[in-house]
């Protein structure tokens, strides 16, 4: 079986939490889009491990990881990310790829953006990560971008040189600088070097063998650049066909594509948030929710179950099931609300507008539902599930039109309940 694991709200579902759970029923890992801006946390033996450019699943000794020509790798990132896994002691040797056609972010991007007062935190502003993740993809679509594989090439010192040399966002403050910069960019490319590869061998080779990948997205459906909240999205693709292309798998081959959902909603950085709550109920799941973003360590937005979001993104990825997460961070609250739909000037809607102007005056509309007290981290069957929680499942289920196959009740792997319907569920009577 193959399958895609996707955000289908604003990011920081759990995408990283349920790869890692579900590495078992796989053979391959990829990622397709994206780069560090990325935080992706899951449990590794009884520890939390934060990943940025490297797969999910990398923790699984036997599985094959691989990083797309549609992501951006900044190969200091990359650098750092190794030695933390080595100190980790996970064992990367022949299992790590990096595909030598993705872009490069290097300090030009990370100047570039800082000199972009649109993309700040200010009034107004996208509030990115600060990696350089967009102008690095506006190089790339640029046709000028350097490579992972230009990293072994001879000439690929001068090149960098050049290419800082003529950053008058990075000239502009620190010129004497750039020789340090581009030593220390030059000793991370040492280490990105020993995995840049060509990944069409390896997947066509996997393909033919019939090998199973799980594909993670990352970032969300709404972050994405052609279907998110414009202009507050990064600049990748987040669907699942952009996840696809990315890593140069053949969409044809997916079996399942899961939607990962927070059981509430949140969101980093500027942009409407139509359910965004301002109030204690807010603050208290930002708490108990731990909602700080796993990269940049930002407290995130915090707000309602937003239903329109969740179902026009499983519509236009094809969601064949919903991942609920965060379930246990509901527990003790009297009552929760899921927004049904928005109105605006009378008018219905159920999806999010294009228009950033109208989404920020929607008004949402909400179902009110009873809470439930009962302590959930625990439970590992459905039907175990108190009433009123399994009532708020459905009611997601209902307005979102999608069956929910995976609920997540912790951080851990397992604090996981498969439903008995549910894709994986027979695959893991097999483990
Ligand atoms: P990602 O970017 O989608 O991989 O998500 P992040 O790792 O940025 O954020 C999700 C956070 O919630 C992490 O701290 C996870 O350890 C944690 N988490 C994931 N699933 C659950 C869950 O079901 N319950 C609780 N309490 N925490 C969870
Ligand atoms: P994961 O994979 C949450 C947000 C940033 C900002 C916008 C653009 O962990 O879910 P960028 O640096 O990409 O140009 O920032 O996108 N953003 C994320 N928010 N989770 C992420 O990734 C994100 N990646 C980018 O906060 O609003
Ligand atoms: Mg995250």
């Amino acid at each position: 079986m193959n399958a895609a694991i996707i955000g289908t709200q604003w990011g920081d579902e759990g995408k990283g939490k349920i790869v890692d759970k579900l590495a078992p029923f796989f053979e391959y890992n990829g990622r397709g889009e994206g780069a560090h801006n990325a935080g992706h946390t899951i449990i590794h033996k009884g520890e939390e491990l934060v990943l940025h450019l490297i797969p999910s699943a990398i923790t699984h000794l036997e599985m094959i990881c691989l990083l797309g020509s549609g992501m951006v790798i900044d190969a200091r990132a990359f650098t750092k990310e190794i030695e933390l896994l080595t100190t980790r002691g996970i064992s990367l040797h022949g299992r790590l790829f990096v595909s030598m056609r993705a872009a490069l972010i290097t300090p030009r991007h990370t100047a570039i953006e800082k000199s972009r007062k649109n993309l700040g935190a200010g009034t107004g502003g996208v509030g990115t990560t600060m990696r350089g993740v967009g102008p690095a993809y506006e190089e790339h679509r640029a046709r000028t971008a350097l490579r992972v594989g230009d990293v072994t090439k001879p000439d690929f010192k001068i090149k960098l040189t050049h290419s800082l040399l003529e950053t008058p966002e990075l000239t502009a403050t620190s010129r004497a600088e750039i020789p340090a910069l581009v030593e220390e960019y030059m000793k991370a490319c040492e280490t990105l070097a020993l995995y840049a590869t060509e990944l069409e061998p390896i997947i066509a080779n996997a393909l033919q063998d019939r090998s199973s990948f799980e594909l993670e997205g990352a970032q969300a459906h709404n972050l994405g650049v052609n279907h998110g909240t414009y202009p507050y999205v990064t600049s990748s693709s987040c669907t699942a066909a952009g996840l696809c292309e990315g890593l140069g798998f053949p969409i044809n081959r997916l079996d399942s594509i899961v939607g990962v959902a927070k059981a509430y909603t949140t969101r980093v950085g500027g942009g409407p948030f139509a359910t965004e709550l301002f109030d204690e109920v807010g603050q208290r799941i930002q708490t108990i929710g731990r909602e700080i973003g796993a990269s940049t360590g930002r407290a995130r937005r915090t707000g309602w179950f937003d239903a329109p979001v969740v179902r026009q993104a499983a519509i236009t990825n094809g969601v064949t099931e919903l991942a609920l997460t965060k379930l246990d961070i509901l527990t003790g609250f009297s009552e929760l609300k899921i927004c049904s739909h928005y109105l605006l000037g009378g008018r219905r809607y159920d999806h999010i507008p294009w228009d950033m102007n109208d989404y920020a005056n929607v008004e949402p509309v909400y179902v009110t539902l009873p809470g439930w007290t009962e302590d959930i981290s625990s439970l590992r069957r459905f039907n175990e599930l108190p009433e009123n929680c399994l009532n708020y499942i459905r009611t997601i289920e209902d307005l979102t039109c999608c069956q929910t196959g995976i609920i997540s009740v912790g951080p851990a792997p397992e604090q996981t309940i498969f439903r008995v319907n549910s894709d994986f569920f027979e695959a893991m009577d097999e483990h």
